[in-house]
């Protein structure tokens, strides 16, 4: 018997990249998995592609950011499966643009989405999370680590999951539910994958060259051995461990490497 073997998780924003991929291995390994996400005809090209043999796959499709949706997951989840193991927040949308370009709802809608859309459905499944003991995972990024340029409100959302974790991890100890928050790294992306623009508008995600970026099954299969491990924190590669202590024992040569691959970014 496995880790996996039996309990339940939802993973929100799983009809895509990552998120599918956490599903895909939840499944190999028997876990009961309930895949959600916005647009329902994706979700159920991916229920249809994923599914195995027997009663192990559910899905509900909802928006993270609308707390009606989300009491519908948490419910629909109950009622189907009559349990809950693990949470895992992955649902999230990035951006691109310099603050002063950004249309303000750019702002509110990453948060909404990205800070929100984790914090809605964690609170509702609490309850459910006390009886099994079980986990609460985020998915954050190193953007998280110290404020990017072009993608501020993308950052912030992600710094804010950092404090939402923190406090979750000491309210919760006293019930036995571990909280985890992964800083991921690039990751090769979805070819549906979208981004907003400064105006708003979603649009493809430009290619990233130049950048190693890890493969999604190999992010998902790290994903889950922090939720077995019960980690708290983890930095999935060496550039976000680098980063990290870069950040915080230099924070001024952190801040000047920054500005210097901007400055280079942007005269490209
Ligand atoms: N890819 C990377 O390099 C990278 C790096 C660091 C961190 N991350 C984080 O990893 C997570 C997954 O990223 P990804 O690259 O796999 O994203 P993705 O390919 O764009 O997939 C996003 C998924 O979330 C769903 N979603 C978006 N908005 C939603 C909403 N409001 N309610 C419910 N579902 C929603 C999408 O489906 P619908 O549009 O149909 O709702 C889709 O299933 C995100 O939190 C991201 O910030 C990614």
């Amino acid at each position: 018997m496995n880790y996996f073997d039996d309990k339940v998780a939802i993973v929100t924003g799983s009809s895509l990249g990552i998120g599918k991929a956490i599903a895909i291995k939840l499944l190999e390994l028997n876990c009961k998995v309930v895949i959600t996400a916005r647009n329902k005809q994706r979700l159920a090209k991916t229920y249809a592609e994923i599914k195995k043999d027997g009663d192990q796959l559910l899905m509900q499709a909802g928006d993270v950011s609308k707390l009606e949706d989300c009491k519908n997951l948490i419910e629909k989840t109950i009622e189907h499966f009559g349990r809950l193991d693990i949470l895992i927040n992955n649902a999230g949308l990035s951006m691109e643009g310099e603050v002063v370009d950004l249309k303000p709802d750019v702002f509110k809608n990453i948060m909404d989405v990205n800070y929100l859309g984790s914090v809605y459905p964690s609170q509702l499944a609490i309850p459910h999370l006390k009886s099994t003991e079980g986990s609460i995972l985020f998915i954050s990024s190193l953007a998280a680590i110290r404020g990017l340029p072009g993608f501020a409100p993308y950052a912030s959302s992600k710094m804010a999951l950092t404090a939402l974790s923190e406090s979750l991890a000491i309210e919760l100890k006293p019930f036995n539910i571990h909280v985890g928050i992964a800083y991921l790294g690039f990751t090769k992306n979805d070819p549906e994958k979208t981004i907003f623009n400064k105006d708003g508008e979603l649009i493809p995600q430009p290619t990233r060259n130049g950048f190693k970026q890890k493969d999604v099954s190999k992010v998902a299969t790290q994903i889950l051995l922090m939720i077995k491990q019960r980690k708290f924190k983890s930095y999935f590669n060496l550039m976000g461990l680098s980063i990290n202590f870069l950040n915080r024992i230099f924070p001024r040569a952190y801040h000047f490497t920054l500005s210097r691959l901007y400055k280079k970014y942007q005269s490209e």
